[in-house]
Parts: C-alpha cells; structure tokens; sequence
C-alpha cells in the first residue's frame, strides 16, 4: 500500500502529532508526514517534527489580515508538499469552506469529547462540571460548523470522582493517541464511505479471508 501523505496542523505541544509519528515509525501506519504546519511559532509540536527530520513551516494567523489570506497560504504550502490528508491536531484555528473546498473530505479533527457533546473549547472544565460519567474523544471529518462532521471514531473513557479538568485531560489525551492513527490508518485503507452523517468502514478483504470465532479462545 502507497504511504498516504499527511500535512499536520498544530498550534501547542503536539501529542497527537508525536503518536501520528511513533505509529509511522513502529510501521502500524501506513502514512508519511509530507509537512507539519503550526499557527504558533513557538510550538512544542515543531520541535517534535524537528527530531524526526520532518518539513516544518510556521503560517502565522497574525500575518494576515483575514482568513482568506492565512487560508490560502496553508492551501498553497499543503499543496507544494503533495498533502493527500490534512489532519487536524490541536490546530486551535477554525476553518471556512474556501479551505475545506480545496481538500473535499480530506480534513479530520480530534476533539477531546464524545460528540455532539461538549463541542468548543475549555470541554473538560464543563464536563467535570456538569457532573457526566462518561467522557472521551473523537476523530471526525472537518466541515464548515465546529465539531460537527461525520464522526469517524470514538474512545469512551470514565470520570472519576476525583476527577478535575487536567487529570480528565489526561486520561482522554492518551486514547487520543491510540484512535487517532487508528482513523488515518483507515483513510489509508480507503475504507471509510460518508453516507450522510455515517461513516462506513469497510472490511479488510484479507480479515474475512482470515475471520474465525474460536471457542474456547486462545489464550
Ligand atoms: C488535544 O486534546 C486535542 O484533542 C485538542 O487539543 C489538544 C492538543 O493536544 N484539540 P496536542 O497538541 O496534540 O498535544
């Protein structure tokens, strides 16, 4: 299978690009990260694509003097770079329909809750507040609302009574890192169908050639 080129987006520290990278390296993903592309100058993601060698450019938002022109320079460096998948980690910008068009169906999110709930920002700070007992993330297809294109996968995790904004940020984030390749390995596979608001996945033609329920289960 050909490596699905990626230009990730980021504007913090890059956790999601750091397990986008190690699931490259370890060989689980099929993908390669043709550029990293942070809003912020002095990300921590940047010097995480730095060590691994990979192309890193800074579009500053502050540089142009409104979307259109800070839209259409990343469109121009994504496009130079060959970018197939944009993906979205901690990218802290929304974006409008003139850079969704240039990448139709082509731009996912990960979001740090289980939409549709909690879409936005500050969502652990509320969800400690509101009292859930479930919480967890989403990788999704970016659309023109916020938080609000088909969903492509899920991680449910508990809150706990001790719980506060940061240690729930916590336990989300690391299964953040495990659904996020997850949902780009998927795109690589070309196994995803939107139907709607559905996303379809389909199956491995060599996992049904390989599909078997044991009883009782191997060890
Ligand atoms: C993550 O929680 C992500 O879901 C949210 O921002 C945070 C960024 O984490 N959008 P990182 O920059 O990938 O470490």
């Amino acid at each position: 299978m050909k490596p699905i080129k990626l230009g990730v987006l980021i504007s913090g520290g890059g956790s999601n690009l750091q397990a986008i990278i190690d699931g490259i390296e370890s060989g689980r993903l099929s993908a390669e990260i043709a550029v990293v592309i942070s809003n912020e100058p002095d990300a921590y993601g940047l010097a995480r694509a730095r060590n691994h060698g990979l192309n890193q450019v800074v579009v500053s938002h502050r540089d142009f003097a409104d979307r259109a022109g800070f839209e259409a320079r990343l469109t121009e460096v994504l496009k130079v770079h060959g970018v197939e998948l944009v993906v979205l980690a901690g990218f802290m910008r929304v974006l409008t329909k003139v850079f969704l068009r240039a990448f139709p169906e082509r731009v996912i999110n990960i979001h740090p809750a289980l939409l549709p709930s909690f879409p936005g920002s500050h969502v652990w700070q509320q969800e400690v507040e509101y009292g859930v007992k479930f919480a967890g993330c989403t990788v999704h297809f970016v659309d023109e609302g916020v938080d609000s294109g088909p969903i492509i996968i899920q991680a449910v995790v508990p809150v706990l009574d001790d719980d506060d904004a940061a240690s729930l940020a916590a336990r989300i984030l690391r299964q953040e890192h495990r659904i996020y390749p997850q949902a780009i390995q998927l795109l690589a596979e070309e196994r995803l169908r939107i139907e709607g608001r559905r996303v379809k996945v389909l199956p491995l033609d060599h996992a049904l050639e390989e599909a078997a329920l044991i009883n009782p289960p191997l060890a």
